[in-house]
């Protein structure tokens, strides 16, 4: 597949960053690496060298940490930055807080050398959910374009808004790319950035089928979280293999049942023909259960 960041195959995932990103590699696919991982943007690079990575950022109220995430990134030969844009606050967890949760006391977020900042034992967190704290204390609830202009002054890396949540006025048609979360707002998200940018879908993929309708919603490409995890919790690095295989096999089945050979033809039109044989039938969002 073709983009601005050269995929063929990708995906999302932020456990295990180390056995993810060798199984992306073996899978031909992408990885992308959460700046609070447990392993470190090196650690990962050296896992499996010849993998893509991108670097999912958030914004630190402190720049020159965020400048220096996306500078060892680049370093380490990441091939993107992730900005995530709709995290001022954390949600209200009601786990974490009643659990007050913490990381266990062998665990840190690696990318970072202060307690504070690596969200370890080491450190106070108060009575509420720990990493709610962290964030409330640690990332920039207040960023806007500004921080996305200073970020793609810093480098020469595409930038993604990872996060985006609802059609809004292109920035840099040259440089940003888009991205969203629900497949309901999609089509929103497409239309209002006019072809001046790439859209992706981040959030909900299960089934091979969901990849065919994001991408007949106008989506470049998707991203993939939980199921990998599972994958990875069911039977380690061979279990997320099997996760990718499936979904690659499904999406495989749902193309040629479109009677298409290529991905970019796809459209609605695709969605209404296969899935409820009208073509005046509106499309995916009416049909999300298939
Ligand atoms: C364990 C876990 C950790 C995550 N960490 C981050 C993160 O640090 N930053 C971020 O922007 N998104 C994070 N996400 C969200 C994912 O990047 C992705 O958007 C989401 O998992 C995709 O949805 P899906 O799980 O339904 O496939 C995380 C998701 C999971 C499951």
């Amino acid at each position: 597949m073709q983009t601005a960041i050269d995929i063929s195959w990708p995906i999302n995932t932020e456990n295990k960053p180390e056995s993810s990103h060798s199984t992306c590699q073996a899978m031909g696919t992408g990885m992308m690496l959460s700046s609070w991982a447990t392993s470190s943007i090196e650690e990962v690079a050296e896992a499996a060298p010849g993998g893509l990575r991108w670097l999912q950022l958030y914004v630190y109220k402190d720049r020159e940490v965020t400048k220096s995430l996306v500078k060892r990134a680049e370093r380490a030969g990441y091939k993107g930055i992730f900005v995530t844009v709709d995290t001022p606050f954390l949600g209200r967890r009601i786990d974490d807080v009643r659990n007050k949760f913490r990381l266990p006391p062998h665990l840190r977020l690696k990318n970072f050398s202060s307690n504070n900042l690596a969200f370890s034992s080491g450190k106070d967190f108060g009575e509420d959910s720990g990493l709610a704290v962290y964030v409330a204390n640690a990332i920039d609830a207040s960023i806007n374009w500004e921080d996305i202009k200073w970020l793609r002054g810093l480098t020469s890396l595409p930038i993604v808004a990872k996060g985006i949540l609802r059609g809004v006025v292109v920035l840099d048609a040259r440089h940003e790319i888009r991205w969203t979360f629900y497949i309901d707002i999609l089509p929103e998200i497409v239309e209002a950035v006019e072809g001046k940018v790439e859209v992706f879908l981040d959030g909900g993929i299960r089934k091979g089928t969901d990849i065919l309708k994001a991408l007949a919603l106008g989506a470049k490409a998707v991203f993939i979280g939980r199921p990998l995890i599972w994958g990875l919790v069911y039977q380690g690095e061979e279990g997320a293999k099997e996760v990718l295989q499936m979904l690659k096999e499904e999406f495989r089945l749902a193309m040629a049942l479109t009677g298409e050979t290529s991905m970019f033809p796809l459209s609605n039109n695709h969605l209404c023909l296969t899935f409820c044989h009208s073509s005046h039938s509106p499309c995916a969002r009416h049909h999300s259960n298939l």
